[in-house]
């Protein structure tokens, strides 16, 4: 079915990052539409030709693919010149899209990809409406679809206004709101893991489990995303969402299906059950820190009072999980990438241990990047003539384990997906709200009880809990 996919924002990191080698595989196996059409748009002055050109060192920088190949690839390419506040861009956008389906003679498909700053969402969608470009150019036939990309708004109240003005222009089954997390292949595989195993379900609790951690740690600073990080910060930009879906998919109840519905209600429930801590508590199990180096990045403040790291130490209200402190943490220039979740099992009651003062406990550690796997620890006895226990594990490397398959990478799932019109792995008004209210109280606890914003050298070490 023809189709034509707006960028807004298409020279930006998003598109550089991640848009343009999942684009890229996506032509290479042959999965796009064969009427096909990607039109950039951006406040920058470039010719189509200078776009190509642009879209070519994109490709380059990301995959090895003979020369003509990339050349080829980007001349799906056009570019429409525009400023998000200013109508004659996107005045000219309707222009090109009217001409293109007249070219094709028909009503093609219509993706809109806000891939910009979150403060520009809500003019965008006023000005895409205000031009016509949200009206199906027919009732039969061309869908039109808008992808938002986290972090949908910036505290509750924005969140909602948000929602409120794209549930006016659009129905719930043309939204797309994007946490790419989602489309990880070992994100996905935690519902498998968690549902499919039947040993871990009657242990999968605060009768089993004495504590969750949830890290997701990066080596790199923020490079050139000053503008986009500054004033965010790394709660609103990972906490909120990432880090919070990882949370609600290793922690919720066992869903009716895998059926997206399904899977989405079962998350929202969790993220609803979020308790944060309040009062004296935040300091106790809160921290906030920034990078030494951090207010000199390009398009920073150089007062700047945004975290680059966070660790909340949070709860669950609900049966299952009441009482297992649930920690968070995630920094940037740290001393390595991590994404993981560690669950660490409460001791045997009574405790048969040679060392008093070392209970043997299980951990479980389920690596999201970058060793992609799952390792069990678990208690063995030394061989010799005493009763010594040490601790060893079984590992899994996902990887290793499917090495003649191919890792589908995040985006370029999400994208067909949403081409196909599957919205399983995109999230929710629910959990968005939910996901808002806790982050929001967690803001204002910070705020109230000043919890200091420390400052940490590049490259700290992972910090053991
Ligand atoms: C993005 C954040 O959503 O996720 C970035 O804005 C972060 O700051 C990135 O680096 C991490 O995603 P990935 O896929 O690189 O682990």
């Amino acid at each position: 079915m023809p189709t034509v996919f707006v960028i807004l924002g298409a020279t930006g990191d998003l598109m550089r990052r991640k848009l343009i080698p999942a684009l890229f595989h996506h032509y290479q196996e042959g999965l796009l539409p064969k009427m096909f059409q990607i039109v950039g748009f951006s406040r920058d002055v470039l010719t189509k030709e200078s776009f190509q050109a642009m879209v070519q060192e994109m490709t380059k920088a990301k995959v090895a693919a003979p020369k003509e190949k990339i050349d080829e690839f980007s001349r799906f390419f056009v570019y429409q010149q525009g400023v998000f506040e200013e109508k004659e861009g996107y005045k000219s956008l309707a222009q090109f899209l009217g001409m293109r389906d007249r070219d094709w003679k028909t009503c093609s498909n219509k993706l809109f990809y806000i891939a910009a700053h979150p403060q520009h969402y809500k003019t965008i969608l006023q000005n895409l409406k205000s031009s016509g470009l949200t009206k199906p150019c027919s009732p039969e036939e061309g869908w039109t679809r808008i992808i938002v990309e986290k972090p949908f708004g910036k505290d509750l109240k924005t969140a909602q206004e948000l929602d409120r003005l794209l549930g006016k222009l659009f129905r719930e089954e043309q939204i797309y709101r994007m946490d790419h997390y989602l489309g990880k292949e070992t994100v996905q595989n935690i519902l498998a893991f968690r549902f499919s195993n039947s040993f871990l379900e009657p242990a999968w609790n605060k009768d089993w489990i004495e504590s969750v951690c949830i890290r997701l740690l990066e080596a790199d600073g923020i490079g050139d995303r000053g503008i986009f990080y500054d004033g965010i910060g790394a709660f609103r930009d990972v906490g909120q969402n990432h880090m919070l879906q990882l949370l609600a998919l290793f922690l919720m109840e066992t869903p009716s299906s895998f059926d997206g519905d399904a899977v989405r209600q079962a998350r929202a429930e969790v993220l609803k059950a979020l308790k944060a801590p309040k009062g004296s508590a935040v300091l106790e199990k809160t921290a906030r820190g920034q990078y030494e180096g951090y207010q000199g990045e390009q398009n920073v403040a150089a007062d700047s009072k945004t975290e680059t790291y966070f660790r909340i130490i949070t709860s669950l209200n609900n049966a299952r999980w009441k009482g297992v402190p649930i920690t968070l943490e995630s920094g940037k220039a740290m001393e390595k990438d991590l994404v993981e979740a560690q669950i660490t099992f409460r001791h045997p009651t009574p405790c048969l241990c040679p060392d008093k003062n070392r209970h043997q406990k299980n951990v479980l550690r389920y690596t999201i990047e970058p060793d992609e796997g799952v390792k069990m620890s678990f208690w063995v006895k030394k061989p010799g003539s005493k009763m010594q226990i040490e601790e060893r594990s079984f590992s899994f490397n996902y990887r290793e384990a499917f090495k003649g398959d191919e890792f589908q990478e995040a985006y370029e799932r999400l994208l067909l997906n949403i081409i196909q019109g599957d919205q399983t792995l995109f999230v929710s008004t629910e959990e968005i709200m939910a996901s808002w209210k806790f982050v929001d109280s967690i803001v204002r606890g910070w705020d109230k009880a000043k919890v200091p914003l420390v400052s940490y050298l590049k490259g700290a070490p992972v910090i053991e809990t």
